[in-house]
């Protein structure tokens, strides 16, 4: 008999139950609303795309691309892939022996006949794996053959032929790289210039909201499928415009859409808010290329001091040094050169508008030049944004501007500039805030009593639930005692009792639960007398 198993959840994901989920449906709403008043519509984008995609755009060099990324490869269903399947999915040894049965060796032929002549139309590239899948393959089969015809077959001979076999086929590359996106920008980018968007009026702005997917180490506020709510800005660059106009011009987007992400903090009560902003110039020798080099000189003669994380970093990507959390290195960092010395006229003009700007605003923000972020294709503005309640993952939303990203891609020169929030870490902060008292509720509990009420319990739920009221009503009838601590348990504010009587005389009686005061109300009066009492409370 098969063993029962209890399924988990996969690490790092998790379900999301009500009455949470209320919550989670409250935050995105508003989201909806206040992007709306800014002008944003909203783009629904695929959750799978081309690894490269990311790997030209976040960078093939972050740990984001080079170790956290879910891929899988995506192929057409071909006589090919069916062969390499058979392969694949074939148990030789096992709890149920299959040798002895039929002849495996007919799978690998077929697959590397199939194989050979993809490879000679020009379908499939002679990658090493394809050649070496050619050649020891058809080795490993002999060998197989020769053990399979033994009058008593080795199994474990048997078992090493066959998974060296089935490896080799996994290796064959048929189709696409595929992933599970680890964030949005990338793809909205990518939508932009499929869908022609430069043709529309510019800017371009566009929110999103839904999953991401990232291979990291779980634990509070970080998982491995996370939620994002974000926002992006795209605009198409016209040429000739006056550079120093276009600054000006940037700086307004930049503070903008820093002020829409602040306003919607600030609308769903979002406490301890701490926005932080910095500049990383533009990536020129005269500015951010000549500051790494500078932090790198810097910080080869610290480098004994420095942890195994920040040495390697020196060589391979100096600016996350200054993203380093570790005690002991914090000394050090302090006393490094800073970005902003280095800043060519251009940026540094540009920050100092987008601070005015802010200002102007009334966006209260804190420089803070170790403010690097974890991407590649950052430029000029960036920022990051903490809330309450978090513990060591803090940061709440983290954006930044990133001209060239769309031509890096296949575009057109165009601007951008966007944000993304991390939804559960809102989330966790929000309910930090209420500590968890979000209660899902209802509005009426509806205490029927006796057959005959049911018609008119049924009716009367009908009509509140389409004046948009939440309305519970028991599948089967209850005794009133019974009924009104059901009531209680769910959190509703009224009861509506349905006895014979209040059905015959059509005078309903609706009981306030928090303080146990009664009222009669006339029927087809209800809704109204709830809505009034809906009021009072508000
Ligand atoms: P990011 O900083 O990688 O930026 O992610 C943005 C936010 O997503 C983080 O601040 C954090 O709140 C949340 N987040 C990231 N990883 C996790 C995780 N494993 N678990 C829970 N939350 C997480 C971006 O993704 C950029 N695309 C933002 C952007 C948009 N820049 C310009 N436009």
């Amino acid at each position: 008999m098969a063993e029962k198993r209890k399924f988990q959840a996969i690490k790092g994901t998790r379900d999301l139950l009500p009455p949470e989920t209320e919550l989670w449906n409250r935050v995105e709403q508003t989201a909806r609303e206040v992007f709306g008043t800014f002008g944003f519509g909203e783009i629904r984008l695929p959750i799978i795309e081309k690894i490269d995609l990311f790997a030209r755009s976040i960078g093939s060099e972050t740990d984001i691309v080079g170790k956290e990324m879910f891929s899988f490869e995506e192929y057409g269903f071909t006589a090919l892939d069916t062969f390499r399947r058979n392969i694949i999915t074939l148990n030789l040894v096992g709890p149920e022996p299959r040798f002895g049965f039929f002849n495996p060796q007919i799978h690998v032929d077929r697959f590397l006949e199939a194989l050979s002549s993809s490879v000679q139309k020009g379908e499939i590239a002679k990658t090493p794996e394809v050649l070496s899948a050619l050649g020891s393959m058809t080795e490993l089969r002999d060998q197989l053959t020769a053990e399979l015809q033994k009058e008593k077959p080795d199994p474990e001979e048997v078992r090493v032929y066959w998974s060296a076999i089935q490896q080799q086929a996994k290796n064959v590359h048929l189709g696409d790289q595929i992933c599970l996106r680890p964030e949005a920008t990338a793809s909205v980018c990518r939508a932009y210039i499929q869908h022609n968007m430069h043709a529309l009026t510019q800017p371009v702005k566009l929110y999103y909201m839904g999953p991401m997917f990232r291979r990291e180490r779980p634990q509070k506020g970080r998982y491995r499928q996370f939620y994002q709510i974000g926002a992006e800005v795209l605009e198409a660059i016209t040429p000739n415009t006056d550079a120093t106009k276009s600054l000006g011009k940037d700086a307004a987007v930049d503070a903008e859409v820093i002020e829409m992400v602040m306003t919607f903090f600030a609308r769903l009560g979002l406490e301890g808010v701490q926005l932080d902003i910095n500049s990383i110039g533009h990536s020129a020798p005269e500015c951010r290329r000549g500051y790494v080099e500078k932090l790198r000189a810097a910080l080869e003669k610290v480098k004994d001091k420095l942890g195994p994380d920040s040495q390697r970093r020196i060589e391979t990507n100096p600016l996350r040094v200054l993203d380093s959390k570790l005690e002991s290195e914090q000394g050090i960092i302090a006393g490094l050169p800073r970005i902003g010395d280095s800043l060519c006229a251009d940026c540094a003009k540009q920050y100092e508008k987008v601070k005015r700007q802010l200002d102007l605003r009334g966006v209260k923000y804190q420089e803070n030049w170790r403010l690097v972020r974890g991407l590649d294709y950052y430029m000029r503005t960036t920022f990051e944004i903490t809330a309450r309640g978090l513990g060591s993952q803090n940061a709440v939303c983290g954006g930044g501007r990133y001209d060239g990203l769309v031509e890096l891609l296949g575009g057109a020169p165009t601007k951008g500039i966007g944000f993304a929030i991390g939804e559960d870490r809102l989330i966790l902060s929000l309910q930090e805030a209420v500590k968890g008292s979000v209660a899902q509720g209802r509005d009426v509990y509806i205490a029927w009593m006796g057959e005959k009420t049911l018609a008119t319990a049924i009716r009367a739920a009908q009509n509140l639930r389409a004046a948009g009221f939440r309305v519970e009503l028991p599948p089967v009838e209850q005794k009133l005692g019974k009924a009104l601590g059901q009531a209680d348990k769910l959190g509703a504010r009224y009861a509506l009792i349905l006895g014979e009587n209040e059905v015959a005389s059509g005078e309903w009686t609706v009981k306030t639960l928090a303080d146990g005061t009664q009222e009669l109300v006339r029927g087809e009066k209800l809704v109204e007398f709830l809505r009034v009492q809906k009021k009072k409370e508000v």
